[in-house]
């Protein structure tokens, strides 16, 4: 599948337990029987963790903060995670300033914005419903290892 925004969503290789595309982008890995690869259902936890206060339950968006299920189809990875990383604020005139927080000393969010990334895209294509998935593949040695190191930093 391709993005409007051009990105390829076909998972190409997969390295300390998540999938990329052949750009080295981030995907997530959803099977036919519908079973999400760990790093997308990591990511259903972790928005719900971090993120689904203002950018309402599913990244179906909320009246203070955009709905990130169609954010992500839009503006591309490096983009995502500059603004997760350092914040946005609306300086737009007329309403009231609506603040985008920065993530990027965060390790909850930090360690997790791929997962939280792949999630968003996995659910911005109807790949996957609203909710929590049912059915998960097991979490890897390879990504419990990448977790832990991240987590000590
Ligand atoms: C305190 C409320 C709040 C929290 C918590 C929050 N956000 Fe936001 N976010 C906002 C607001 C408000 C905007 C819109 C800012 C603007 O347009 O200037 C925004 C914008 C964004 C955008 C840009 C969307 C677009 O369409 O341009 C991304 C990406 C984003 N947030 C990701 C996240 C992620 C990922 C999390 C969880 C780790 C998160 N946000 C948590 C309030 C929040």
């Amino acid at each position: 599948m391709i993005l409007p925004n051009g990105m390829d969503l076909t998972p190409d290789y997969e390295e300390n337990g998540r999938w990329y595309n052949a750009d080295g982008i981030p995907v997530p890995k959803i099977a036919e029987d519908g079973m999400v690869d760990y790093a997308t259902f990591s990511g259903y936890r972790r928005y719900h963790a971090e993120c689904h206060v203002c950018h309402g339950p599913d990244g179906e968006g909320s009246t203070y903060a955009p709905a990130l299920k169609n954010s992500v189809l839009r503006i591309d990875y490096y983009d995502y995670q500059e603004i997760v990383a350092s914040g946005k604020q609306n300086t737009g005139s007329g309403s009231a300033n609506q603040v985008m927080p920065a993530f990027g000393t965060n390790p909850n969010v930090w360690c997790y914005v791929d997962d939280i990334y792949v999630y968003l895209l996995a659910h911005g294509t109807d790949m996957i419903p609203r909710g929590r998935p049912a059915n998960k593949a097991e979490k890897s040695e390879a990504f419990a290892e990448q977790e832990d190191s991240c987590m000590s930093m």
